[in-house]
C-alpha cells in the first residue's frame, strides 16, 4: 500500500462528479421527462447565463438510518445548489432534483438550501428556488421538519433584503408551500406546477369534496382564485424569461440601486392619444393598461399578479431608464373598486416596492371600496386598512395621477396626498369628492329635491350643479391636495420631472421594532 496517482486520484473525483450528476439514474430521469419537465441542472442551465453556474455541495449525502435509507446516499441528496450570473448579476439558486427521492426534503437537503440562503444575504443577491418535490423526506422524521424551520426563517430574515424568488415546477405539498409563500414572488407553469397544503385525498376523506389536484392547486388556481402566485407560464421556457424579465427591474439588495437601462423614448413625448382612453363620463369603463403603456418607456409593462384581482392593476415599468413600480385602478373591472382581494395584492406590491427602493407611481380612478355583505364580513376593514398602512409606511418617492374619480376613503387609500404622496398630478376630468354627483346631490339636496313638483327632475338638476361645483380636480387643488393639473399628453413628461425630483428622497420614521401590519 502506497500513495495513489494523482492521476487516480482525479479519476475518482471525476467518478464522483458522474455519479452526482446522474441524480436518481437513467429511468428516474426517463420518467421526469416523459412529464414534459426538465431536470434540476437542465432548469438551472436555462434560467442562468450560459456557462454561468458554479455547483456547490455536490457530494452532500443525507446521513439517515432508517427504513434503507442507508443502502441509498446519491450525491448530492436531491437539490443542486449554487450561484450564476442572469444577464450578468449574481444570484444564488438551488433546484430541487424530483429524481432523487421525489425531491423530498431531509436533513442535508435543507442544509444545502440553507447555506445557498445565507450566501446570498451575506453577498447581497437574489435567491432563486425552483420547487420540485414530494414535501418533507416521511423516512428522516423531524430531521426533515426540522429543515424546513430552517429555511422559513431564513426566508422570513431575508425578506426585503434581497429578491427571493419562488418557482414551483412539479409538485409543492404539506407544509412545503410554505417558503415560496414567504418569498416575493411565486411562478408557476401551467398543467406542471401544484400547490396545496393538503392534497385531493385528504380532502375527500376529510369533507368529502371532490376535487383534482389541478383545480385545487395549480397554476391557473393560484394565479386567479386564491391569489397565491404572481405569474403562470405556458411552459418552464416561458417562467424562466419571465423570471429574468422580473429580476431586470430589481436592485440585487435592498442598499443596491436597481438596472438603469437607457431608452431612446424621450421623457418629452407627447401622447395626444391619451385624451381619448379615459372617457370623461365616470361610468364609462376602459382599461389602464392603454394609458400605462402610452406613458411608460417603450410601451413596455410588465404585470405582476394579473389574473387576480383585476380591478387593481400591479407592475413594473421604466420611466425615464429608471424602474418604478406601477398601482392602477383598472376602471373595466369592477369599475375599479378596491375589494379585498385588491387591497391584499395592492399593500403587498407596494411593500415589496418600498423594500427594493422602487419609486411608486399610482394611477387613480377609483369610485370607492365595494360595497357588500361578504365583503364587509370578509374583513374589508382590515384589508382596506392595510393599504392605508402600506403606503403610509412607504419612503421610496410616491407618485399619484388621478386619471378621473377619487372619492372617499378610497380616494385616500390610492396614494394621496394625506398619506404622504410626493406628487400628485391630476387630469382635467378628475373628480376629488367624498362621492360621485349622484350621490352627494341625493343627500345633500334630499329635502329640495322631495319638496319640488318634480323630483326627478329637480335631482338631475342638483346633480349637474354639484357636478359643475365639486367634480374636478380644482377644488382639490386649490388646497394644495394636487401639486399640479395636467393635460393627459403631458403625463410622461410630468412623471420624469416628478421622478427627478424625487430621486433624491430622504424620509425617516420614528425608531421602532417594528409596526402592526394590519392583516
Ligand atoms: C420520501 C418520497 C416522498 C416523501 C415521494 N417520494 N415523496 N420519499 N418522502 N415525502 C418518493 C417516492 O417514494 C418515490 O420513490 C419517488 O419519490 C417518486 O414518487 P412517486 O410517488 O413515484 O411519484 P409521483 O407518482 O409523480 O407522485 C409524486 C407525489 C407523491 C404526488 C409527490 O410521491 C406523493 O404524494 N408524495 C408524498 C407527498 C406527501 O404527502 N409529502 C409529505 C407532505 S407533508 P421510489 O423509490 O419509488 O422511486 C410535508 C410536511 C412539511 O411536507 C411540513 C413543513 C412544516
Amino acid at each position: 500500500m502506497g500513495f495513489r496517482t494523482i492521476e487516480e486520484l482525479c479519476a475518482d473525483l471525476d467518478e464522483k462528479r458522474k455519479s452526482a450528476l446522474s441524480g436518481g439514474g437513467d429511468e428516474a430521469v426517463k420518467t421526469q421527462k416523459s412529464k414534459g419537465k426538465g431536470t434540476a441542472r437542465e432548469r438551472i442551465a436555462k434560467l442562468l447565463d450560459t456557462g454561468s453556474f458554479i455547483e456547490l455541495d455536490e457530494f452532500v449525502t443525507h446521513r439517515c438510518e432508517n427504513f434503507g435509507l442507508n443502502e441509498k446516499k446519491p450525491l448530492g441528496d436531491g437539490v443542486v445548489t449554487g450561484w450564476g450570473t442572469v444577464d450578468g448579476r449574481k444570484v444564488f439558486v438551488f433546484s430541487q432534483d424530483f429524481t432523487v427521492f421525489g425531491g423530498s426534503l431531509g436533513e442535508k437537503h435543507a442544509d444545502k438550501i440553507c447555506k445557498v440562503i445565507d450566501m446570498a444575504m451575506q453577498n447581497g443577491c437574489p435567491v432563486i428556488g425552483i420547487n420540485d418535490s414530494g414535501g418533507a423526506r416521511i423516512q428522516e422524521g423531524t430531521d426533515a421538519l426540522n429543515g424546513y424551520g430552517k429555511i422559513f426563517k431564513r426566508n422570513t430574515l431575508a425578506s426585503g433584503v434581497i429578491p427571493q424568488l419562488s418557482v414551483i415546477m412539479g409538485p409543492t405539498a404539506g407544509g412545503a408551500v410554505y417558503s415560496p409563500a414567504l418569498t416575493d414572488f411565486i411562478f408557476m407553469v401551467d398543467k406542471e406546477s401544484i400547490m396545496h397544503i393538503t392534497g385531493p385525498e385528504v380532502i375527500k376523506a376529510v369533507t368529502g369534496e371532490d376535487i383534482t389536484g389541478e383545480e385545487l392547486g395549480g397554476a391557473v388556481t393560484h394565479n386567479t382564485v386564491s391569489g397565491n402566485a404572481h405569474f403562470c407560464a405556458k411552459d418552464e421556457d416561458e417562467c424562466f424569461e419571465q423570471i429574468r424579465k422580473v429580476l431586470s427591474y430589481l436592485p440585487l439588495n435592498n442598499l443596491d440601486d436597481a438596472p438603469f437601462k437607457p431608452t431612446n423614448d424621450s421623457p418629452e413625448r407627447a401622447d395626444l392619444s391619451l385624451r381619448e382612453i379615459v372617457p370623461v363620463n365616470p361610468n364609462k369603463g376602459y382599461d389602464v393598461h392603454e394609458v400605462l403603456t402610452r406613458v411608460l418607456d417603450d410601451g413596455e409593462f410588465t404585470e405582476v399578479q394579473e389574473g387576480f384581482a383585476k380591478n387593481i392593476v400591479t407592475g413594473y415599468g421604466r420611466i425615464a431608464g429608471r424602474s418604478v413600480g406601477i398601482i392602477a385602478n383598472n376602471a373595466d373591472v369592477l369599475a375599479g373598486a378596491l375589494d379585498i382581494n385588491a387591497s391584499d395584492k395592492a399593500s403587498r406590491f407596494i411593500r415589496h416596492c418600498d423594500a427594493f427602493n422602487l419609486p411608486i407611481v399610482t394611477f387613480v380612478d377609483v369610485p370607492g371600496y365595494l360595497p357588500g355583505a361578504d365583503q364587509e364580513k370578509g374583513g374589508i376593514i382590515r384589508k382596506g386598512a392595510k393599504m392605508l398602512y402600506a403606503y403610509s409606511e412607504a419612503t421610496v418617492p410616491l407618485i399619484s395621477v388621478i386619471l378621473r374619480k377619487a372619492y372617499g376613503g378610497a380616494y385616500l387609500a390610492m396614494s394621496s396626498k394625506s398619506l404622504g404622496a410626493d406628487v400628485v398630478l391630476a387630469w382635467p376630468q378628475a373628480e376629488i369628492a367624498v362621492m360621485g354627483a349622484e350621490g352627494a346631490a341625493s343627500i345633500v339636496f334630499k329635502k329640495e329635491i322631495n319638496a319640488a313638483d318634480n323630483p326627478s327632475e329637480k335631482r338631475l338638476e342638483k346633480i349637474d350643479e354639484y357636478r359643475e361645483a365639486f367634480a374636478n380636480p380644482y377644488r382639490a387643488a386649490e388646497r394644495g391636495y394636487v401639486d399640479r393639473v395636467i393635460m393627459p399628453e403631458e403625463t410622461r413628461k410630468a412623471l420624469c420631472e416628478a421622478l427627478m425630483v424625487s430621486e433624491s428622497k430622504r424620509e425617516t420614521r420614528p425608531s421602532k421594532k417594528h409596526g402592526v401590519i394590519p392583516h
